[in-house]
């Protein structure tokens, strides 16, 4: 089975966020499936660093009125074709806003043009190259399922996962025309949503399955408050929409080898976190580290609910605990945790910015990681929290709620939980749930039991891929929905 997969950032090429993480760690699980995928991304200057060896397998003399080639090549353990399209891609910082800190204007043809390419890949571009499957993440591939269709094409098939409903990939009409689609195409069987043109939308229309990433975000979003607009399209192919749970790359994220660690340790050695919360601390200027120190790796933003945890602070710290913040994004929230450090010193610390290895430590040295989410299709970091004995402190929803157990009376007496859960989301809340994880951590013992628990949840990608390779079956038909074990 090949499955063209297409995505607008994959580690370890280019990374913001966890949409990264999944297209970087989903072809290496699926080759034990009989997959065999290669995944189509643009060819931004940290991603053409990296091609170097590459083959050219296509030029493109007018990609949107701009010059291209395909190059495809092996790189990092992954099989790649780049977009190298230097006019679309080829600028500094990150892949979709410019230096200040706006979306780059042409976006709508910079993305249009990676979900062409992609939809041409299955249509035969590349000779001896013909996927049956276009499997397309997010807004920015969310065009290839719609030129599929309006193709007429029905070999190949398409597959949408959508990671995240808040980013819709939306432009005025006006750009239909240089879209090189069919008139009909501007209709709400095609890419027209509320009188423009949405991506995202176009692609959970057009593509023949839908998937995102939890079961519970699959849920969420079939209604008005998390569909935002999109829930009727769901319901009427509800059908053909699954929630599948991302895994994680247990291999990079193994903290008995990681080396961006002080102290590599496992279930039996959980002891020695404590260096690495030594680190931790050292990095980050606190005063010491008795107590529990809390952590946050995150984009800032409100999906992440960081300005209910800025409210728990002070709580937070009262209470006799740390806390540590990696992240970017909105300035007030940037500035809002830099005031709470400078508030308590010594207690607080924050460090602006993305570091991926830090990231690890954090995850290998602090006691629990807070998430308190206002929605969260999957969420990695809860993951990464169970595989290194940092405990999860999340809100209960989407992803957050399928994946971390929490430790109510009945959960710890059974010696199932992995974590706290708390709703509704809101600053109290989140202050009683740190109160809550204090006096769990106070109980050494049964502390570390739940570390342990966390360590050894199957947090992998095994389960996921097996349900993925299913649909791709299905798809193409080597499978039909009736099978037993569908
Ligand atoms: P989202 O994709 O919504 O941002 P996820 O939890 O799915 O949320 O994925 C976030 C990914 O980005 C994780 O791998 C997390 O470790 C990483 N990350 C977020 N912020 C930073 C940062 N400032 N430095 C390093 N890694 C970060
Ligand atoms: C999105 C979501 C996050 C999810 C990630 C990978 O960025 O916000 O919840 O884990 O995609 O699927």
């Amino acid at each position: 089975m090949e499955v063209l997969s297409v995505a607008s950032e994959v580690y370890p090429l280019i990374k913001t966020g966890g949409l990264a993480d999944v297209a970087g760690a989903l072809p290496g699980a699926l080759g034990p499936h009989g997959v065999s995928m290669r995944t189509l991304a643009p060819g931004y200057p940290a991603v053409m660093a990296k091609m170097k060896r590459g083959r050219v397998v296509r030029e493109l003399d007018d990609l949107f009125g701009v010059r291209a080639k395909l190059i495809a090549g092996r790189v990092d353990g992954l099989d790649v074709v780049i977009l190298d399209a230097p006019q679309l891609y080829d600028r500094p910082g990150n892949p979709y806003v410019g230096p200040d800190g706006w979306d780059w204007p042409d976006n709508w043809k910079r993305f249009a043009a990676l979900s062409w390419v992609a939809a041409e890949l299955g249509l035969g571009l590349v000779e001896g190259y013909r996927p049956q499957v276009i499997h397309a993440h997010d807004w920015q591939a969310g065009l290839a399922p719609a030129y599929i269709k309006f193709s007429g094409n029905q070999h190949v098939k398409t597959m949408m996962t959508v990671h995240n409903m808040a980013f819709k990939g939306f432009f005025g009409a006006d750009i239909f025309t240089q879209l090189r689609l069919p008139p009909q195409a501007f209709s709400v069987h095609g890419v027209e949503f509320y009188g423009g043109i949405s991506y995202l939308k176009a692609g959970m229309e057009c593509a023949d399955f839908v998937t995102t990433v939890s079961p519970s975000y699959a849920d969420e979003i079939r209604t008005p408050a998390f569909g935002v607009g999109l829930e009727g399209l769901l319901n009427a192919r509800s059908d053909t929409v699954f929630g599948i749970l991302n895994g994680i790359d247990t291999s990079a994220w193994n903290p008995a080898t990681d080396p961006a660690l002080v102290q590599n340790f496992s279930t039996n050695t959980i002891h020695m976190r404590r260096v690495n919360k030594r680190a931790v601390a050292d990095q980050f200027g606190l005063d010491g580290v008795d107590g529990p120190l809390f952590c946050v790796v995150s984009r800032l933003t409100d999906q992440k609910g960081m300005d209910l945890l800025l409210e728990a602070v002070d709580g937070l710290v009262a209470g006799g605990g740390r806390l540590v913040v990696l992240g970017s994004g909105e300035a007030h929230l940037e500035d809002g945790f830099s005031r709470a450090a400078a508030q308590h010193p010594g207690k607080v610390g924050i460090i602006t910015g993305y570091n991926e290895p830090l990231s690890h430590l954090m995850q290998g040295g602090c006691d629990a990681i807070l998430i308190p989410s206002r929605f969260e299709p999957c969420g990695l970091t809860q993951l990464y929290g169970l595989r290194y004995g940092c405990v999860p402190v999340v809100s209960r929803i989407g992803g957050l709620a399928d994946t971390v157990i929490h430790a109510n009376p009945a959960a710890l007496s059974a010696e199932v939980a992995t974590g706290v859960v708390f709703d509704p989301n809101s600053a109290p809340m989140l202050v009683e749930a740190i109160r809550k994880t204090m006096h769990l951590y106070a109980d050494e013992k049964r502390w570390k039991k739940m570390q342990r628990r966390g360590m050894k949840s199957d947090v992998s990608w095994d389960t996921s891929a097996a349900r993925y390779a299913d649909l791709y079956a299905t798809l193409t038909g080597l499978k039909t929905n009736d099978d037993p074990d569908n």
